[in-house]
C-alpha cells in the first residue's frame, strides 16, 4: 500500500489532502503540533477508508519537530509539505522570532523533509513531492510571499534534478481558501468577494491531477492563473506597489 505523508494535516488544505489520500487507499501519517486534533483525524480516517493513519506530533519552527519528521519520511511515497501561516503587520512591526519562524515552517522544514524523502523514492523510482506555496508567491509583500517564493524556486530546481527519475516534485500555490489561516493569522477577509474563495476538496483534486500530469507549478483555477501570470509578467516596481496596496486591505 502505498504511503503519504501530509504536514499541517490539523486543517484547512492538509486535512483536505490526507482525507482525499486515504480515500485514493494511501496510508497516511498525519504531522502538525495539535496531538488530540490529529488523533481524532486519523481515528475518522481509519473509519471511513480503513487504511493505516499514523499521528506524528511536531511543531515545524523547531529542529528536534523537523528531524522527526525526516527520520519518518524515508519510506513514504507522497510527501504534501504544506504546513504553514500567515501574519499580521508590516516587516517592521511584526517580531523578529514570529519572522524566523515562518522561515523554519516555510522553507527549513520544506528543504529537510523534501531532502530526508527523495532517496527513498529515487531508490524505488516512483512517488514525488507537493510543496504547498501560493500566488502571494508572485507578488512582492514580507516574508509571507518571499518564503512562498523560495518553495516555487526550490520545488523547480529539485525537480529539474530528479527528471526522468519516475519521482516529481510539483509547487501548489492556491489562490484564497477558505480555511483556519486568515482567522489565526489575525486578517480582515470581509472586503474578498464570496466569489474569489476556492473550495478545498476542489483545490486539492486539481492539485493531485495535476501531480499525476507532472505540472511543474500548479495553480488552480483561471482566475489565480491570470494573476500569477500578471506577477511574472508586470514590472517589478509595479507589482510590488499593487501587492503593498492590495495587502494593506487585509
Ligand atoms: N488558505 C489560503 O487562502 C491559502 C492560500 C495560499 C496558500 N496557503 C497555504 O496553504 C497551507 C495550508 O494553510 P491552510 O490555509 O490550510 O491553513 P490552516 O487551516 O491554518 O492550517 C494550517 C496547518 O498548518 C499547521 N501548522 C502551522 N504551524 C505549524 C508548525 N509550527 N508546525 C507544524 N504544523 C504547523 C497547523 O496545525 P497545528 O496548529 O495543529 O500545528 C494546521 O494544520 C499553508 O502553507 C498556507 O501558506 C493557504
Amino acid at each position: 500500500m502505498p504511503e503519504a505523508l501530509v504536514t499541517g494535516a490539523t486543517a484547512g488544505i492538509g486535512a483536505a489532502f490526507a482525507r482525499r489520500l486515504a480515500s485514493d487507499g494511501f496510508g497516511v501519517v498525519l504531522v502538525a503540533r495539535d496531538a488530540a486534533r490529529l488523533e481524532e483525524l486519523a481515528r475518522s480516517l481509519r473509519a471511513d477508508h480503513g487504511v493505516p493513519v499514523e499521528v506524528l506530533v511536531a511543531d515545524l519552527a523547531a529542529d528536534a519537530g523537523i528531524a522527526r519528521v525526516e527520520q519518518r519520511v524515508a519510506t513514504v511515497d507522497l510527501v504534501v509539505n504544506n504546513a504553514g501561516f500567515g501574519q499580521q503587520g508590516e516587516f517592521l512591526e511584526t517580531e523578529v522570532s514570529a519572522e524566523v519562524a515562518m522561515l523554519r515552517v516555510h522553507c527549513e522544514a520544506v528543504l529537510r523533509i523534501t531532502k530526508a524523502a527523495l532517496p527513498g523514492m529515487l531508490t524505488r523510482r516512483r512517488g514525488g513531492v507537493i510543496n504547498v506555496a501560493s500566488v502571494a508567491a508572485f507578488f512582492s509583500r514580507g516574508t509571507y510571499s518571499a518564503s512562498k517564493s523560495w518553495v516555487v524556486v526550490f520545488s523547480d530546481s529539485v525537480r529539474e534534478q530528479v527528471r526522468s527519475s519516475g519521482v516529481h516534485v510539483m509547487a501548489l500555490c492556491p489562490g484564497w481558501v477558505r480555511t483556519e489561516f486568515h482567522e489565526r493569522s489575525g486578517m480582515d477577509t470581509s472586503g474578498i468577494p464570496d466569489s474569489l474563495w476556492l473550495d478545498r476538496e476542489t483545490l486539492v483534486a486539481a492539485a493531485i491531477r495535476d501531480f499525476r500530469r507532472g505540472t511543474a507549478v500548479s495553480v488552480p483555477d483561471v482566475r489565480y492563473k491570470t494573476a500569477a501570470a500578471l506577477g511574472k509578467l508586470l514590472p517589478r516596481p509595479l507589482m510590488t506597489r499593487i501587492a503593498a496596496r492590495a495587502g494593506s486591505k487585509h
